[in-house]
């Protein structure tokens, strides 16, 4: 099981014969790590990153064994990735911060599962959000949406507060920082911590200060201050506590329920990436509706019937 793909990575490199200086191996737990690797059945991943990795294992045809990308199932991304980092990446930037919220200009960048999330939930407290997208077609979302859409220069300007959730490196660098008014905070919830380029940070700023336990100070040679937020690694798991078990509930149910498929298929799949079949996201979101004791409408045997007839109704 796996979350980020660095798990994923490590075993291919030693499947794969790939040296890797970050690993120990001499004082590696497994007797005979490759052995071991061998006899892996199948894998599970958690996150929009991991599975990106998996997927290029998969198009190089590298991939060693079959992979449920879990993130891919309905009830998970539509759920954890917006509305479990949407509340828990505004969480922590309260916790590091102690900011007020309301009347904020917060540039969300990446209007993807989780930005849209974090967006949503930045206007519900009174936020101006603007959003920076790179796909066409998230970025009419999000114009669509009621929010003000941009590129990274221009929001540069006006932020007060910055989120990136992108995957994705360098989206916020030098010439951002340069925009940038003192004062403005940088926090990411996306999947690493260059997401907002430190190197460009460091190098631009005269002096360096960790003013508290999440927040770093970096004061820039024309007086202006920006204010990093834990050191740009993932802001809901580093100063808060990350998703509400309310919702990761649903995501562990499925990891859960991965395995599961993997031991019933056993030798039965490709060295793919899959994606787990929607009887087990029907599965998931029942039990869940249970748990919250929300009724669900049942369809009638006539609705059946003119749901899977072509002939009825035209
Ligand atoms: P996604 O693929 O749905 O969204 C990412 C969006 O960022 C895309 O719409 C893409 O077009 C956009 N993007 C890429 N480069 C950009 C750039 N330079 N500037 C602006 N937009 C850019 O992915 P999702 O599910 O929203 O995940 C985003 C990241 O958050 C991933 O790295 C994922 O692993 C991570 N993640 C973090 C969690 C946490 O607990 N903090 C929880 C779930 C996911």
């Amino acid at each position: 099981m796996d979350d980020g793909g660095d798990l994923t990575a490590t075993v291919h490199k030693i499947m794969h014969g790939v040296r890797d200086e970050s690993v120990d191996w001499a004082s590696s737990v497994l007797d005979n790590p490759l052995a071991c690797c061998s006899e892996i059945i199948g894998g599970t991943e958690e996150t929009t990153t991991g599975v990106m990795r998996l997927r290029s294992l998969e198009a190089k045809g590298l991939l060693r064994y079959p992979v449920i990308a879990v993130n891919d199932s309905p009830t998970k991304r539509l759920f954890d990735n917006p509305i479990g980092t949407g509340q828990s990446a505004l969480d922590g930037i309260l916790r590091a911060t102690g900011i007020l919220l309301a009347g904020k200009r917060v540039v969300v960048a990446g209007y993807g599962q989780v930005g849209s999330g974090i967006a949503m939930r930045a206007r519900g407290m009174g936020c101006e959000v603007i959003v920076v997208e790179t796909s066409p077609v998230r970025a009419l979302m999000a114009a669509m949406n009621g929010f003000r859409v941009t590129d990274m220069v221009e929001a540069s300007e006006i932020g007060d507060l910055f989120i990136t959730a992108t995957g994705n490196i360098n989206v916020i660098r030098a010439e951002h920082f340069e925009r940038m008014k003192s004062g403005a905070i940088l926090a990411n919830a996306g999947h690493y911590d260059v997401e907002i380029s430190k190197k460009d940070l460091e190098r631009l700023a005269k002096s360096v200060e960790r003013v508290s336990e999440y927040m770093t100070r970096y004061v820039m040679r024309d007086g202006r201050e920006l204010y990093l937020l834990a050191e740009g690694r993932l802001i809901n798991l580093v100063a808060a506590e990350g998703h509400p078990p309310e919702i990761m509930d649903l995501s562990f149910s499925l990891q859960a329920l991965a395995v599961k498929f993997l031991l019933e298929n056993k030798g039965q799949l490709e060295r793919r990436v899959y994606t787990l079949p929607a009887e087990i996201d029907d599965l998931v979101a029942r039990s869940k509706l249970e748990t919250m004791g929300v009724k669900l409408e049942k369809l009638t045997d006539e609705q059946l019937r003119y749901l899977s007839e072509w002939s009825i109704g035209t």
